[in-house]
C-alpha cells in the first residue's frame, strides 16, 4: 500500500528545540544538548526513512541565532561543518538527497563548499529528501524569493500579472519539493519561529514536552499516529 494511503506523512518538518534545557538539567554546557541533538537527527533521517516518510526537513539554524553567544555559534556552525563533511558514505549508503535552505552565503566560505559538494554528491539520489535550515527565516526566504521575482520582471522575463502560488513556491528554497504535512516541535513551546511560514500553510502541527536530545523513533512514531489520526481537511474537504 502507498505510504500515503497508510496515513504516513509525505514530508514532515521539525523544530529541533529543547538541547539547551536537556544539558542544564544536567550539568552540562547548552553546547552538549546541541551535540546530543545532531546524534539524534541523524537516527531520526534513518527512522523516518524506515517509516516511508519522503522528506524531512529540520531547522538546524535561524536567521536570529547568529545572535546567541559566539563561543555558541561557533560550535553549531562546527557541528554543522562536521555533517556536512562526514556524512558522504552514508548519505550514499541509504541513498539520501541532501539540500540546504536558508541564506547560504552568509555561511563561512569552506561551509559553502562541503555544503554545495554534498548537495551536488546526493543529488541523483532517490531516497529520502533531507532538507536542512542553515540561517534559514521564512521572512528572510520570501524577501529573496520577492528580490529575484522582481529582477526577472525587470529583465523582462517575467510578467508579473502571471505571477501564481505555485510560481512563488518554485522561487523559494523549498522548489520542487512537496509542502510539509506534519511539523513537530519538541520541548514544549507552541510556536513557529519564522520557519517554513508559506509551506506549513496547510500542515497538521504537533507538539511535544520531549527535549530534542531525548527524542526517538518511539516519538516520532506516536507524532505519526497522532497526525493519522487528525482529519485532513483542505478548504472544508478531508483527504
Ligand atoms: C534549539 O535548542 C536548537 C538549536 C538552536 C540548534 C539545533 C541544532 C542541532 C540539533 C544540530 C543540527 C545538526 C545537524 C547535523 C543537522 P535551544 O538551544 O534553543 O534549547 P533551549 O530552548 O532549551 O535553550
Amino acid at each position: 500500500m502507498a505510504e500515503a494511503e497508510r496515513g504516513i506523512p509525505t514530508h514532515v518538518a521539525i523544530i529541533m528545540d529543547g538541547n539547551g534545557r536537556w544539558a542544564r538539567k544536567r550539568g552540562l554546557p547548552r553546547t552538549a544538548g546541541h551535540a546530543q541533538g545532531a546524534k539524534v537527527v541523524e537516527q531520526i533521517l534513518e527512522d523516518a526513512d524506515h517509516m516511508g516518510i519522503r522528506y524531512l526537513t529540520v531547522y538546524a539554524f535561524s536567521t536570529e541565532n547568529w545572535s546567541r553567544p559566539q563561543p555558541e555559534v561557533k560550535m553549531l556552525m562546527n557541528l554543522l561543518r562536521t555533517y556536512m563533511k562526514t556524512s558522504l558514505a552514508k548519505c550514499a549508503k541509504n541513498n539520501v538527497r541532501i539540500r540546504v535552505i536558508g541564506d547560504k552565503s552568509k555561511l563561512d566560505v569552506d561551509l559553502q563548499k562541503a555544503i554545495a559538494g554534498l548537495e551536488e554528491d546526493t543529488r541523483d539520489n532517490t531516497g529520502i529528501g533531507f532538507q536542512i535550515a542553515i540561517n534559514y527565516g521564512a521572512r528572510d526566504e520570501m524577501r529573496r524569493a520577492v528580490t529575484k521575482l522582481c529582477e526577472k520582471a525587470k529583465s523582462g522575463a517575467l510578467d508579473p500579472a502571471s505571477i501564481t502560488e505555485e510560481t512563488i513556491s518554485d522561487s523559494l528554497d523549498t522548489a520542487g519539493i512537496p509542502d510539509p504535512d506534519l511539523l513537530i516541535r519538541t520541548s514544549g513551546e507552541e510556536r513557529l519561529s519564522n520557519f517554513l511560514m508559506w509551506q506549513l500553510s496547510y500542515a497538521e502541527f504537533y507538539f511535544t514536552d520531549v527535549a530534542w536530545p531525548d527524542f526517538n523513533k518511539a516519538e516520532l512514531e506516536k507524532a505519526v499516529d497522532a497526525y493519522r489520526h487528525r482529519e485532513r481537511r483542505m478548504g472544508g474537504l478531508v483527504r
